[in-house]
């Protein structure tokens, strides 16, 4: 059995512990046993499906990082966003309003069984927030879309309608994306 230290998390702006986990542990099994936050999924569990992808907002960030193949404790002091941070809530906990990636998904029925969806959720987030800090221009729009969606697996194979709601909805954020020269 492996040795166990503290670990301090913060996760999607709430601080979690100090907890004992073991050494080895990775972090994905960390949010599922001991803090409870099962939103995040384990596919493959070999860092090919990207179901377990969470956001790490450090100073490189924001960035994409597989939760099944990286121990918890790297991520000590780098804040990270899961898929149960994305909605709106009340004081209550409860989900007023979906993030407009969330909702774009949904209207675009972009998911089936939805076991890739917040793999797909917290990279469309990434690469929109990406875009707001250097737009694309229009010509560039789908490939680049493409390259960031495209590590991640989807077994229902509904790639198509993930990427046509990243589009849609890249296209309908002002600042996003800059229109070809005429
Ligand atoms: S479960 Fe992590 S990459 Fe597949
Ligand atoms: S919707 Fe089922 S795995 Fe993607």
């Amino acid at each position: 059995m492996s040795a166990s230290r503290p670990l301090t998390l913060r996760i999607n702006g709430r601080d979690y512990g100090p907890l004992e986990v073991p050494e080895e542990m990775m972090l994905i099994d960390v949010l599922h046993e001991y803090l409870g936050l099962t939103g995040t999924r384990f596919g493959c569990g070999q860092g090919e499906c990207r179901a377990c992808t969470v956001i790490v907002d450090d100073a490189r960030g924001p960035r994409e990082m597989r939760s099944c193949i990286t121990g918890a404790h790297y991520f000590q002091g780098k804040p990270i966003r899961t898929v149960e941070g994305h909605a709106r809530r009340d004081d209550a906990g409860a989900i007023v309003a979906l993030s407009p990636v969330q909702q774009a998904f949904l209207d675009h029925f972009s998911f089936q069984c939805g076991y890739c969806t917040p793999g797909f959720v917290n990279a469309a987030t990434v690469l929109l927030e990406r875009l707001k800090k250097a737009p694309v221009a229009r010509a560039r729009l789908e490939d680049t879309i493409t390259a960031a969606l495209d590590p991640h697996l989807c077994r229902c194979t509904g790639y198509v309608r993930y990427y046509q709601a990243v589009k849609a909805l890249a296209l309908a954020t002002p600042g996003l994306v800059e229109e070809d020269a005429p």
